[in-house]
């Protein structure tokens, strides 16, 4: 039932988990022509996790889930609704969110999966927040769950030293006024949708010899226009979730963005004027983890407990759509 007055709605647990086969650069150097110094000048990646044949997004997706659970000290029975943010489903469809929801035991909950690529996790919190702003719902799961490596071409440098696989996930419930979810913003521009796809398997171009032929199931992407976006947006989108909640660059005391290259989060760091040690990386271990990625910093970050109560968070991503996103949280620590 809708209450009458809005609620405020923020992040009170978080967890993730990484599987644990690790590919190096060097193990790529023997794949394809690249190299270590490439790869890591050009991105600052070292290395990433890759899921095994026997492993599906829903699997690390609901020991994300788990582990968020544990740390919230809840029952699955206590969540109403589960957000998996993935371009890697385990299949069309049933939806990863409800084979989450049967793996967890959340037997109360809705569950959908959300299609915003790597600003997934951004607007998933952003739909989260308001059914918890209006009393719609009392505690949701909002997961980023990804194993980009089951839909990348090893022959591809362009891309396959790239990416790689794992999941985070937040509980997101009611909580003081003042804290939480600040503000939030969601953007798209569909018209540049053709420089990051992965052309078929759906209706345009169902599975066929010839699509498989062609390689027209792994991830393209025209790197150097996408990068070009991702200068201009991080930044500006950042800055847009500020303004919005009445805040400036200047009151922004930890950055969490979306973990796709150094040089581009080194822009957004510069744009903010914020200095490198309060900003959250780690995709010199995982690579770009696409909607997973600011899902598990956020998770490494709140456990090595970098974040203190009252801080103001940052979290900005971008990614295929085009699309981009942001949020701005008041922290708080919850232990049940
Ligand atoms: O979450 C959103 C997903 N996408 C992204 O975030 C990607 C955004 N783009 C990027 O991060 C960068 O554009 C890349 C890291 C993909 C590429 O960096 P760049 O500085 O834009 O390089 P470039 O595309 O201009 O390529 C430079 C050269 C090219 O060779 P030529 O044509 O100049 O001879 C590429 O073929 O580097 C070559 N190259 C590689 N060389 C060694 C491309 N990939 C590799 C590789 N190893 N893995």
């Amino acid at each position: 039932m809708l209450s009458n007055s809005l609620k405020y709605a923020g992040i009170i647990a978080t967890g993730s988990y990484m599987p644990d086969n690790i590919l190096t650069n060097f193990d790529l150097e023997q794949m394809v022509d690249t190299n270590n110094e490439w790869i890591i000048s050009r991105t600052g990646i070292e290395e990433r996790r890759i899921t095994g044949d026997d492993m599906a997004t829903s699997d690390i997706a609901t020991k994300a889930a788990l582990n968020a659970l544990y740390n919230a000290g809840m029952s699955p029975e206590e969540i109403d609704l589960i957000i998996v943010a993935t371009i890697t489903p385990d299949m069309a469809f049933p939806s990863t969110a409800c084979i989450v929801q049967k793996n967890i035991g959340a037997k109360n909950a809705a569950a959908f999966d959300l299609g915003a690529a790597c600003s997934g996790f951004m607007y998933g919190i952003t739909v989260a927040e308001k059914f918890i702003k209006t009393g719609y719902y009392k505690n949701i799961m909002v997961i980023g769950a990804e194993t980009l490596s089951k839909i990348l071409d090893y022959t591809d440098r362009n891309t396959c030293v790239l990416f790689g696989d794992g999941a985070g996930a937040v509980i997101i419930s009611e909580v003081e006024e003042g804290y939480g979810v600040l503000s939030s913003c969601m953007g798209a521009n569909g018209y540049d949708g053709h420089l990051l796809t992965l052309p078929a398997g759906g209706s345009r171009r169902p599975a066929s010899v010839e699509t498989i032929e062609e390689r027209l199931h792994y991830i393209k992407m025209d790197g150097s226009e996408v990068f070009k976006f991702a200068i201009k947006t991080m930044g500006q989108a950042a800055e847009d979730a500020l303004e919005k909640c009445g805040l400036t660059k200047e009151d922004v005391d930890f950055l969490i963005p979306h973990q796709a290259n150094t040089r581009i989060i080194d822009s957004a760091v510069k744009r903010l004027k914020i200095s490198q040690e309060r900003v959250y990386i780690n995709l010199n271990k995982y690579g770009n983890m696409s909607a997973a990625s600011i899902a598990v910093a956020l998770d490494e970050a709140n456990q090595k407990q970098l974040l203190k109560d009252g801080d103001v968070v940052v979290l900005v991503g971008f990614g295929a759509g085009l699309t981009w996103g942001s949020a701005v949280l008041k922290w708080k620590n919850y232990r049940r």
